[in-house]
């Protein structure tokens, strides 16, 4: 774990490893602001053009490595670019001081000051510390053990590591291989987690589902060896007014199920829980904050596989709401256990809904990697999607139009699970479509399709490879709108 320190005066003076400055860009060479003024003048007033000379102008998270000159009591000088003056932003900062901590894997400590706001700079930096630590009999080079960022005050690095804290719980579950994380296994580490950060924790196994009527998590989970699951973690602050709930999309492994998915890809469906661990993320992440507001965190596990148990196309079956519906493709299982959460959720009568799942490849298709899809109530959808902008996530709002709602009519069932005829026209809204239907009218509700988010195959800013931990922080920055 890294310790991330408040720090102020000269970063000159600094006694870590790693001293990082950053440089705003210039033409033809970086412009050296007044927080790395000390440490260009250990380098003799030379830093721009050394920096120029081995091809860094400044451009946002570019990086250079320097032996530090005499004077300083650093072994390295990391320059990073902050791209120009004008459009530095808390997101250039993030990214860059993501960057510079990752990029000090290996390194004992590491000190950094940044023009801007250091609070962001403070965030970022521990972002950037996180790493999944694997199952290498060598697990390669360890995150620093401390993290100094000058500036910031002791709020907000305090604020910054239980964010970080938060995201990291997340990502390592995501990261977890599916054998190692089934539903009762994933049950126990979410109780662990929220009984530690002091919130109330109910979990229905499959006998109390049953009893409950929750078909849609039955369904899914009936054709593995490993039973499925349904906690519902509450935060209860004493005088706070309004009421929050989370619902997340928890399949441990998606086969497809009897609907199987093809071979290609088919390992990183370990990551098909990525809603349920950013919800419960979050809601910890909110407790440990002190956030005034009440949460009901709801995840449905199951582990969507095949077997003589398994539920099978043209299945009906009725959710927890009441409503029927006609299977037609179990690999469209995540939409069944929403349906049982969000109805849960919707007998708390919450001043507001979020959700969030791995919920369909469309999302890919439609807002790539980086955006995840908002369908739901208008003023919800553009609440989320401008939050999720001021923490450096994003998301964008997509419409219900009426030929695709008109596609999810069953001739047999209240509604039908996929698109008539499996239809692939507007795939994710079909999925919130869907959803739409167990979630009343009169709640305010929003829907994060995080599908591609959720993970990456390449490292940038202040994401490692596999887990982003995408959108534990927009999930905490709704919450303190509720606050
Ligand atoms: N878990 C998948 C969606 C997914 C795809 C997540 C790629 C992450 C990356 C989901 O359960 C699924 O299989 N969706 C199907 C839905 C279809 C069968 C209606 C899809 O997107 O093809
Ligand atoms: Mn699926
Ligand atoms: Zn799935």
């Amino acid at each position: 774990m890294t310790d991330l320190v408040s720090a102020s005066g000269d970063i000159a003076a600094a006694r870590s490893e790693v001293i990082v400055v950053g440089v705003l860009a210039g033409e033809e060479s970086p412009v050296i602001p007044d927080s790395a003024a000390g440490v260009d003048d250990a380098f003799g007033g030379r830093l721009a053009q050394m920096l120029a000379s081995l091809g860094n102008t400044g451009s946002a998270s570019s990086l250079t490595r320097l032996p530090a000159p005499e004077g300083l009591e650093a072994e390295l000088v990391f320059a990073v670019g902050l791209g120009e003056a004008d459009e530095l932003d808390d997101e250039v900062l993030r990214r860059a001081a993501g960057t510079a901590v990752r990029s000090a894997f290996g390194q004992e400590s590491v000190a950094i000051a940044f023009e801007g706001d250091p609070a962001a700079t403070a965030v970022g930096a521990i972002l950037g510390a996180y790493k999944f630590e694997g199952y290498k009999t060598d697990g390669g080079d360890e995150p620093p053990a401390q993290v100094s960022v000058y500036g910031a005050t002791e709020e907000a690095v305090v604020r910054a590591s239980v964010l970080a804290e938060g995201v990291a719980l997340t990502k390592t579950w995501v990261n977890t291989p599916a054998n190692l994380l089934r539903p009762p296994t994933f049950a126990i580490e979410i109780e662990q987690a929220a009984t530690e950060a002091g919130l109330e924790v109910e979990i229905l196994d499959a006998e109390a589902l049953s009893a409950g009527g929750y078909g849609g998590i039955l369904a899914v989970g009936g054709g593995s060896a490993a039973e499925p699951r349904l906690l519902r973690l509450s935060y209860r602050p004493e005088g706070a007014s309004k009421h929050v709930a989370l619902v997340g999309k928890g399949i441990t492994f998606d086969s497809g199920g009897i609907s199987i998915k093809p071979v290609a890809g088919m390992w990183d469906m370990k990551t098909d829980m990525a809603g349920a661990a950013a919800v419960v993320g979050a809601t910890v992440a909110a407790a440990k904050l002190g956030l005034n507001v009440n949460v009901t965190c709801l995840v449905g596990l199951a582990e969507n596989m095949l077997s003589g148990s398994a539920y099978r196309p043209s299945d009906v079956i009725t959710a927890r709401n009441g409503k029927t519906i006609e299977i037609l493709n179990t690999d469209a299982e995540g939409r069944l256990v929403l349906a049982d959460g969000l109805s849960r959720a919707a007998e708390d009568e919450p001043d507001a809904i979020y959700d969030v799942a791995t919920l369909t490849g469309g999302q890919l298709v439609a807002l790539g990697r980086r955006t995840f899809g908002l369908m739901g109530t208008d003023s919800e959808t553009e609440r989320v999607a401008r939050v999720a902008e001021s923490v450096g996530e994003s998301g964008w709002p997509m419409p219900f139009p009426e030929d695709i709602v008109a596609l999810m009519d069953s001739p047999i069932a209240d509604v039908s699970q996929c698109g008539t005829g499996n239809k692939r026209d507007g795939h994710m809204l079909q999925g919130g479509v869907f959803l739409s239907k167990f979630v009343p009218e009169e709640i305010p509700w929003a829907h994060l399709d995080i599908a591609g988010p959720a993970d990456t195959s390449e490292a940038w800013g202040h994401t490692r490879k596999g887990a982003t931990g995408v959108p534990v922080r927009t999930l905490v920055a709704l919450l303190e709108e509720f606050v």
